[in-house]
């Protein structure tokens, strides 16, 4: 998709479609017995644009409420053949995080109707032009994406080109359009790479499309086998391998820019199990098929990566990918099982289905032997955090509060739910095992927090954040602004923290 900006007034720009946010300005909120009517206005300061809209205004139909979407055909007065209205809620609650939506929203009702190129214009509500402009163009081209690929009769409908409509300093406003360009589509190669099936994502072709993109923006990559990872004494990591015919891939990408800020090196590690069947803890057989997800973590930092080797923050990044298929087989691990850990510390296998941990314990280790002063790791780890956060937020657990301030600040600015969770001592308990020094699976209650707490003595001393987005690295069902399918999850807030070391 091409991205334009245009300083024109709105009413004079030809397009096929001039989209504008209309945001209700009534005060109060919406209560039962004293309701206010709601008080849309069209947030663009051309007069002409709001006079073409005044018919439907006074006429009740739109009233701005978000997501509401009306066209109008041969708009009076405005060069545009169409006149798209994108309701965006109370205009007291509108931020960068809902003009995102909207942009989205636009492009997915546009992209419907055999429209390839349209304009938006930028709302002057309490959101900066720069800001205003990354905004548009991340919900743009996250809206443009649809994951039917497998489709015979795949249709194939995009939008070709946006126009961004706004006034401000025209180098400013083409840097922040490049930065969501970047960031969007390094968001969208993210979620290409978990759309795909296990026989199409295998450990291995995870490691050649890491491999491609480092190419491609200058990263170094490195991929091992199994090989290496029994070499590294990655027993956690390799009990999980071992019961695939399928290879693991240990993926290293290293990014080191020159004049990078002194004594700081960030480690990005991602759970990748291009399939989960729980191993011979097997799981249910239905709704097995979504288990191909389980890789998303270890997608999202190959693209936060993409990402970050283009925008080139002044800070040294490595990324550490653990990719393995978690198989039964006459070779895979067993309940009892005891496995040694590259840190040395011993790990009773109570439950196979608990893999995840295992192959970030190994991660994390590895990440803290190269060096690395900070660790992030991104897993779809629990079924637990989606008993406790739903679909809506994904899961934050830190063990340093100023490195989780760092992070919190980051996840507003690009505007994805997450939620922390406690990481309190008496939590361990449910890890203690009566032959090891761990057990892999701390039961029912409280899983998701025990699961932190068993990576926790893996990122020892390391201060260290875990992003648990098993219920929001996959839509459950389309969103006006978003396809169903995989979301491409914590990637921007991964992208933002990254920046933010960045002297
Ligand atoms: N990959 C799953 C977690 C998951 C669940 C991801 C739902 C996406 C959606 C993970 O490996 C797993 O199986 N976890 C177990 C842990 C349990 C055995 C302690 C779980 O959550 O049931
Ligand atoms: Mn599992
Ligand atoms: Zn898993």
């Amino acid at each position: 998709m091409n991205t334009n900006l245009s300083a024109s007034a709105p009413s004079q720009l030809e397009t096929d479609c001039l989209a504008v946010v209309v945001l209700d300005r009534s005060e109060k909120d919406r209560i039962e017995k004293d309701k206010p009517a709601p008080a849309p206005s069209i947030e663009c300061s051309d007069a002409a644009v709001r006079d073409a809209a005044r018919d439907l205004i006074a006429s009740g139909e739109v009233t701005g409420k978000t997501f509401e979407i009306t066209l109008l055909h041969h708009p009076t007065g405005l060069k545009a053949k169409r006149l798209l209205l994108v309701g965006g809620g109370k205009a007291k609650n509108f931020s960068a995080a809902e003009l995102r939506k909207l942009a989205g929203a636009a492009v997915r009702t546009l992209k419907g109707k055999s429209i390839r190129s349209f304009a938006f214009a930028l709302p002057g509500n309490g959101v900066s032009a720069n800001d205003g402009v990354r905004a548009i163009v991340e919900g743009a081209f996250v809206g443009n994406f649809d994951p039917d690929y497998y489709k015979s009769d795949r249709k194939d409908e995009k939008i070709d080109a946006v126009t961004i409509v706004t006034q401000g300093d025209p180098k400013a406003l083409e840097s922040a359009m490049q930065a969501g360009r970047i960031v969007a589509e390094s968001q969208n190669f993210t979620r290409d790479l978990v759309n795909e099936p296990s026989n199409r994502m295998t450990p291995t072709m995870m490691a050649e499309r890491a491999q491609q993109m480092a190419e491609e923006v200058g990263l170094k990559c490195e991929a091992f086998g199994a090989d290496k990872i029994r070499q590294l004494k990655m027993g956690a990591f390799w009990g999980v391998a071992q019961g695939s015919d399928e290879p693991p891939a240990l993926i290293v990408l290293r990014y080191e820019p020159a004049g990078a800020v002194d004594k700081v090196h960030l480690g990005l590690v991602g759970k990748a199990v291009t399939f989960d069947t729980g191993g011979i803890s097997i799981k249910p057989a239905d709704g097995m098929e979504k288990m191909k997800y389980d890789m998303a973590g270890g997608a999202t930092m190959i693209g936060v990566m993409r990402a970050i080797a283009l925008l080139k923050p002044k800070v040294k990044v490595t990324a550490v990918i653990c990719a393995t298929e978690n198989m039964p087989s006459g070779k895979a691990q067993k309940p009892g099982d005891v496995q040694i850990a590259m840190s040395g510390k011993s790990i009773e296998i109570i439950n196979t289905d608990a893999e995840g941990r295992l192959v970030l314990a190994d991660g994390l280790c590895y990440a803290r032997q190269l060096g690395c002063t900070h660790l992030v790791d991104a897993a779809t780890l629990t079924g637990a955090v989606v008993v406790a956060l739903g679909y809506v937020n994904a899961g934050i657990f830190a063990s340093d509060d100023q490195m989780y301030e760092r992070f919190a600040n980051a996840n507003k600015q690009a505007g994805e739910k997450m939620w922390r969770l406690p990481l309190d001592d008496e939590y361990k308990e449910a890890i203690k095992s009566n032959i090891a020094d761990i057990v892999n699976s701390g039961g029912r209650w409280g899983g998701a927090i025990s699961a932190a707490m068993f990576l926790k003595e893996f990122a020892e001393d390391t201060p260290w954040i875990h992003l648990d987005i098993a219920g929001t690295a996959w839509m459950e069902e389309a969103k006006p602004w978003i396809a169903k399918g995989p979301s491409g999850i914590a990637l921007r807030s991964l992208v933002e923290f990254v920046k933010g070391w960045s002297s």
